[in-house]
């Protein structure tokens, strides 16, 4: 709609400020505004107000410099012509938030749909970093469809300890493995934890939060190079300074997350993940942005489209380096110029950069062979998830760039049996009963067990939690044996070095069929058919389901109900039932 003052196409923050038939209203939107140096005459000029969506706080650490970076987002956005307004969103801190952060994103994202629709916003700048800050403020963004763009915060600078680099998370599995075996002692183990964590950013890893932000990047939503730029550089800075001026052009030039979220952008993203040797997070988060992007993503995708994407990054857990060498080497541009090169990205794909990826991608190429390879020249073939399937569930996936040449050795080598393994399943129901018993002798776990963890989904759990990477009894660690294979319906971290079968949908506690597995069983892998089922005959499966389904927790918050009510399995998302129905909601104008 144009408006007949200015002649320029009307915003709609317009219709607060500047609605010339309700003065009574528009005065009431405006006066408290004016606390902070904002002029009426500034609101009720058409100026594009851009809303700078502030996930940084005390209780999100990983984020907490976005309340310095934001400073300079506002710089840019008024340099650019425009109105900043920054507003909180709900915190989410994945280490700390219980009984896990997953419950939060959809928490955050209704709370932000509210935002961006219910107030006078022309665009927002997301600012991301841990986890599920990235999904839950780009599902957002495409419900209500105003033109968004999103600045990362970075990860941290790189850890040492003892002459190591070592990575956040990645740090913790390891660690723990060691203090099991005995060869650390608790001080040692905080002290490599803390040596980790240098500096304000998220996860120096490639984790889940370098995940999605990497996964922001390769769809289109950030600037060329915005997702590696550690947290403390001066590059940040900038970088927040330009995305703030670019909030304001996208708003002028209207270019909004439906324009740019296509499904060619979603599969970019999931070559990315596997090149980058991305977090198994990356999958539920996705699927949840997709549906709500209204774009048709399936759980197959990821085999398909993912599977034969060879490692490329250099960069822990699937790899040695962290997050300052990855920048260095040129960052997200230069993995998917690698892809683009290959023949493996739609580079067509139009981003907030107003030009398209393969435009973005010009001149972009690795400048650090050592911790970008060439595609011809990988750490590892076939980098992406394989998506498994059988009497146990539905869909599961499985890292195989973190399987380790060991693992690989041990168990899927059986001449002529290559890729095909069986086990006998010892069965835990949520953690503490892994933690109660995983050295019970009686469970007689040995380099033949399979350590299954169920109820730690989305409806299990409640939220689903990052607990299927189980170690092995201290036993087998004491002989070397660090890692088992292990299979659950819950997550696990996306800084885990575990080859797990995970995500399994549907859950447990949906009745999925993890709920008739018994300790004792076989379960029988074969990753070159991509299934996974237990030895167990189908009358004996219905025999057991007279037991029911294994009990889980009760709603503990009011929120942990309406969760469960509407929340769907992992293969999908893991989204809220009946949300993805509400489409480009901003371009109806909610009533006043
Ligand atoms: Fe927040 Fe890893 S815990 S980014
Ligand atoms: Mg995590």
């Amino acid at each position: 709609m144009t408006d007949e003052k200015t002649g320029k196409r009307r915003l709609r923050s317009q219709d607060w400020f500047d609605n010339r038939d309700h003065i009574d209203m528009a005065a009431i939107y405006l006066e408290r505004f004016m606390n902070y140096g904002i002029t009426p005459e500034e609101l009720r000029s058409g100026k594009p107000v851009i809303g700078i969506a502030q996930s940084g706080s005390d209780l999100t650490p990983c984020n907490r410099h976005h309340v310095d970076l934001a400073k300079r987002v506002r710089d840019g956005i008024r340099d650019a012509g425009g109105i900043p307004i920054e507003f909180p969103t709900h915190p989410i801190f994945e280490n700390c938030k219980r009984p896990t952060a997953a419950l939060d994103r959809n928490l955050a994202y209704l709370g932000l749909v509210e935002i961006l629709y219910g107030y006078p916003l022309d665009g927002v700048v997301l600012t991301t970093g841990c986890d599920k800050t990235t999904p839950s403020a780009l599902m957002a963004a495409s419900t209500v469809d105003i033109p968004a763009i999103v600045l990362s915060g970075g990860p941290m600078l790189d850890g040492w300890n003892e002459g190591d680099l070592v990575g956040s998370g990645t740090v913790i599995w390891r660690s723990r493995r060691k203090l099991a075996a005995g060869t650390i002692d608790d001080e040692q183990f905080l002290k490599a934890a803390m040596d980790s964590a240098p500096s304000i950013g998220h996860c120096n890893t490639m984790g889940t939060a370098s995940t999605m932000n990497a996964l922001a990047e390769a769809l289109g939503m950030s600037l060329t190079g915005c997702a590696a730029i550690p947290a403390p550089y001066r590059e940040r800075g900038q970088m927040a300074y330009r995305t703030g001026r670019r909030a304001v052009e996208l708003v002028l030039d209207d270019i909004r997350p439906s324009h740019i979220l296509s499904r060619e952008a979603f599969l970019n993203a999931i070559r990315v993940n596997s090149a980058i040797g991305g977090s198994t997070n990356a999958q539920p988060h996705l699927m949840a942005m997709a549906k709500h992007a209204g774009v048709a993503l399936t759980p197959e995708d990821w085999q398909v489209h993912g599977y034969d994407i060879p490692l490329l990054a250099d960069v822990q857990p699937a790899g040695r380096f962290l997050g300052e060498r990855f920048h260095r080497a040129g960052g997200v541009p230069a993995i998917m110029r690698e892809l683009l090169d290959a023949g493996k990205l739609d580079g067509r794909c139009p981003t907030v950069t107003g030009r398209t990826m393969v435009e973005n991608l010009e001149g972009r190429a690795a400048t650090d062979r050592e911790v970008i390879r060439p595609y011809g020249e990988p750490l590892k073939e076939r980098a992406g998830f394989l998506v498994l399937k059988g009497n146990l569930f539905d869909f599961a996936i499985m890292k195989t760039s973190v399987i380790s040449a060991e693992f690989r050795a041990r168990y899927l080598s059986e001449p002529g049996r290559e890729g095909i393994f069986e086990g006998r399943a010892v069965v835990f129901d949520g953690s503490e009963d892994y933690h109660k018993r995983i050295n019970d002798p009686a469970l007689d776990i040995d380099e033949r067990t399979i350590l299954v963890i169920r109820g730690a989904g989305p409806l299990g759990w409640p939220g689903s939690a990052e607990v299927v990477n189980m170690q092995p009894p201290d036993h087998l660690l004491k002989r070397g044996i660090t890692s088992l294979p292990t299979i659950g319906d819950g997550r696990q971290s996306g800084t885990a070095d575990s080859p797990s079968i995970l995500n399994a949908s549907p859950e447990s506690a949906a009745g999925g069929g993890l709920a008739w597995l018994r300790t004792g069983d076989t379960i029988r892998i074969d990753l070159e058919k991509g299934c996974c089922d237990m030895l167990v005959d189908a009358a004996e499966i219905e025999r057991r389901k007279a037991d029911g389904i294994p009990k889980v927790p009760a709603d503990a918050t009011p929120w942990q109900r309406i969760y469960r009510q509407t929340v769907t399995q992992l293969a999908d998302g893991a989204v809220i039932e009946g949300a993805a129905d509400f489409r480009k909601i901003a371009e109806t104008p909610p009533r006043h």
